[in-house]
């Protein structure tokens, strides 16, 4: 049996927090430091009982952790893991994996050229009703992949907005909110080949949008639609409608993604799918609802123990470096289509 995988944090904030309190429960894993200059990290290291770091370098330098999970700000993201991966550290890497493309293909290089894995964050992928989805797209359960339409509709509060970098560049409801669920579109339903996009600040006026509508062609030749705002009073969006993280109320009965296919359809999270019972049936013959079943479990901390084992050789990372660049290729394709006006193709990367 292995020891526990000695693990730092570099960011102790909201969702570094996040992290500890699932890794506080692993067998297979131990904090081993706190990393982070912010007001509150020390006392929360202590509280921790780890040794505290004000700067990642000498933690790294002088703690020597077998892994380390980055939660910082999204600006920080690549050049604390090209940190970790010069120092030959396995890094679970919070999303967005960078803020440009030119700043993530070096790290997809680096990475590859060190052999030194990155877990990037799309934790939903870890989620159950979401591998289940999955297996039900590509089984073929829903015939051919014909319109997708999602939404990200809800209210953040406005003191959300007090943490400065949330209101400037480098942030913003794309690159925050948004990237989750082009990163499970392009997961269920594959890559994008063009969008279309407009994008507004109008609501709370900062620097970044506060509302996104996107269209989407796959590469399938599926059709999609994306819309979204932090700004209404609204109940569609993962976070209220799947229960995952228990700081949002829930809104159970309502959808936040619909996948409709030839064959059949399926709402999302409820994993309810549609079917007529006979090939060629239509409309005037009823559409038949089948609940999916799945067993519940929390994403973030499957996430973890993916990771461990992605830092101990045994398995290639679920969200690689490259694959979640090609996720943030969209995002910069919709920013490109909204200032332009038009249809944008995401990077390829390398
Ligand atoms: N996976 C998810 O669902 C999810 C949810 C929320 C946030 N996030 C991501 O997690 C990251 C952190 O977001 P948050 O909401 O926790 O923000 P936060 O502001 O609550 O926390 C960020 C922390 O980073 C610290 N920090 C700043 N500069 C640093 C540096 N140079 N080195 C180390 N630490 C530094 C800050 O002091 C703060 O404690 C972001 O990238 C965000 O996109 C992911």
């Amino acid at each position: 049996m292995n020891s526990p995988l000695r693990i730092a944090l570099i960011g102790a904030g909201n969702m570094g927090q996040q992290h500890y309190h699932h890794l506080k429960h692993l067998a297979e894993a131990t904090l081993c430091a706190v990393a982070d200059p912010g007001p509150q990290a020390a006392g929360m290291a202590a509280e921790w009982d780890v040794p505290y770091f004000a700067d990642h370098r000498q933690m790294l330098e002088q703690m020597q952790p077998e892994a380390v999970i980055v939660a910082n700000p999204n600006n920080l993201h690549v050049s604390t893991a090209l940190d970790c991966l010069s120092m030959g550290v396995p890094v679970l890497l919070e999303k967005p994996v960078g803020v440009h493309m030119d700043e993530v293909r070096e790290l997809v290089a680096a990475s590859k050229a060190t052999g030194v894995p990155v877990l990037v964050g799309h934790h939903r992928r870890h989620n159950p009703l979401i591998v289940r989805a999955h297996e039900l797209v590509h089984s073929g359960a829903l015939g051919r992949l014909t319109t997708v339409t999602a939404l990200w509709q809800l209210q953040k509060p406005d003191s959300y907005f007090e943490i400065p970098w949330r209101r400037e560049p480098g942030s913003g409801m794309l690159l925050t909110n948004l990237i989750h669920d082009l990163d499970l579109l392009r997961h269920l339903c594959g890559e994008v080949r063009q969008v279309q996009a407009i994008t507004s600040n109008a609501v709370r006026g900062f620097a970044n949008e506060d509302c996104a509508a996107v269209l989407l062609q796959f590469d399938s030749g599926a059709l999609g639609s994306l819309t979204g705002s932090d700004a209404v009073a609204a109940p569609w969006s993962w976070e209220l409608d799947s229960g995952e993280n228990p700081v949002y109320p829930r809104q159970s009965d309502q959808p936040c993604y619909l996948l409709a296919g030839t064959g059949g359809a399926l709402s999302i999270p409820q994993l309810k799918r549609w079917q007529y019972a006979e090939a060629g049936a239509g409309w005037h013959q009823p559409l038949l609802a089948v609940q999916e079943n799945f067993t519940a479990d929390e994403a973030l901390r499957l996430q973890l123990q993916h990771f461990v084992r992605v830092a101990r050789g045994e398995v290639e990372p679920l969200v690689s470096v490259a694959d979640a660049a090609r996720t943030l290729a969209l995002i910069e394709a919709i920013r490109e289509a909204a200032e332009t006006g038009r249809a944008c193709a995401p990077a390829l990367i390398g």
